[in-house]
């Protein structure tokens, strides 16, 4: 089949490849997620997220001095400007955090802008440190009205997120779930938000641009937003009857259940996979056990009825309502760690740049007489 036949049949590029990448493989023949050669479940049982991000943008496992250098980085780089600070304090309480943070990073590239010493390695670290701590110093600020101080410099990244949200040290459960999350949504090849950063940056514009197009796209209910949406759904229901009544029902009707089926994969999320035992764990911690119970009846019912399986978002959802993470806080999560993927799709992208510009089939009408205003 030629390319445009292809697309018209499938739509939404489905199936089509849109350029190189040495980066991630994601469902090579149905399954399996690499980063850059590494097995998910491998970085996942071992590494930190820090190590993760560091073999993303950088390209390589850090040796341990080049970790510890990273980490301490990292933590540095968590003080928010003042300009910044008054920035978010001036964003409406009832904003949603995507737009805090597409805001915060649009309005940092104003006053840290790019340049060959402050290059795009040093501004990816910086928004890797600063999301974390723009979101919370927002949240706090509407929520108590404190000050936050986001300068937490000995935990993790994770950890300093659920400190710093939650007021108290994580526990080991919750900071390993967090950990764990944040590899799992690091990086995935050519998504949409991915695609938008590459596109951004193809263009030559600066690397702010690149990221701010990225996190609009995240938003969107189709991506990063399922897992919101999904926390949404399993919230609707009391028990796991009233779940497989109101998914048939919702299936009747052909509505999306968010949270399930995927572009790429066709057997199942291997990230999904990986975090469905810590919903588990930590909905037994917190005394939600039903709410799991309840995904477990949806998924069920999703695989008998539609052969459809949970992607990363469905139980990743019950993990961050069980962390104690406000539902709309669910996307930003995933921005901190998709920054690391973002950054170096734009790294790679500008390495070999070209002008992405695919071109439409025509649809409208044949050429036409023109007709001037007065005599139409
Ligand atoms: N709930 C119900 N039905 C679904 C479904 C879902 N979550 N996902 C796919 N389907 C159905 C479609 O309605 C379609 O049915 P049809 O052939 O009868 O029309 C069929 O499965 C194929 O789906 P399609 O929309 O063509 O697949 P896609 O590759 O375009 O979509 C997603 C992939 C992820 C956009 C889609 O599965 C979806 O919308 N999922 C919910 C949102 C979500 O969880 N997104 C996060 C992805 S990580």
């Amino acid at each position: 089949m030629v390319i445009a036949e292809k697309i018209l049949k499938t739509g939404g590029l489905a199936g089509i490849t849109a350029g190189q990448s040495a980066i991630c493989t994601v469902g090579l023949m149905g399954q399996g997620l690499n980063y850059r050669g590494f097995g998910i479940e491998d970085l996942a049982a071992s590494c930190t997220f820090e190590e993760v991000a560091y073999l993303l943008i950088y390209g390589h496992l850090p040796n341990v001095s080049e970790l510890a250098a990273y980490q301490q980085q990292l933590c540095q780089l968590r003080h928010l400007p003042v300009a910044l600070q008054q920035c978010l304090q001036a964003i409406p309480k009832n904003a949603h955090p995507m737009d805090v943070l597409r805001t915060g990073c649009s309005f940092l590239g104003t006053l840290e802008q790019e340049t060959s010493e402050h290059n795009q390695f040093v501004i990816a670290d910086r928004l890797m440190a600063l999301f974390p701590a723009m979101l919370t110093y927002w949240y706090q600020f509407h929520q108590t009205g404190n000050d936050l101080d986001t300068a937490v410099t000995d935990l993790s990244l994770g950890a300093m997120f659920l400190h710093c949200l939650l007021g108290r040290e994580p526990s080991a459960l919750e900071a390993e779930a967090i950990r764990l999350s944040l590899i799992l949504y690091a990086e995935h090849e050519f998504n949409a938000s991915t695609f938008s950063a590459r596109v951004t940056a193809a263009t030559q514009t600066d690397f702010y641009s690149a990221i701010c197009a990225a996190i609009g796209t995240l938003r969107g209910n189709l991506h990063g937003g399922a897992n919101e949406a999904a926390m949404d759904l399993l919230e609707k229901f009391t028990s796991p009857e009233a779940a497989e009544l109101g998914l048939l029902s919702m299936l009747a009707n052909k509505v999306l259940v968010m949270g399930f089926g995927h572009r790429v994969y066709t057997t199942h999320d291997p990230r999904s996979d990986i975090i469905k035992p810590y919903a588990k764990a930590l909905a037994i911690a917190t005394g939600k056990e039903s709410l799991y119970l309840v995904a477990e009846r949806i998924e069920h019912v999703m695989m008998r009825e539609k052969k459809l399986f949970p992607n990363v978002d469905f139980y990743s959802a019950i993990v961050y309502h069980c962390l104690g993470i406000p539902t709309a806080m669910f996307t930003p999560v995933f921005v901190m760690s998709r920054i690391s993927g973002w950054a170096a799709h734009v790294i790679e992208q500008r390495a070999n740049n070209k002008l992405i510009r695919p071109a439409s089939d025509y649809i409208g009408p044949d050429p036409q007489v023109f007709v001037c205003l007065q005599d139409r």
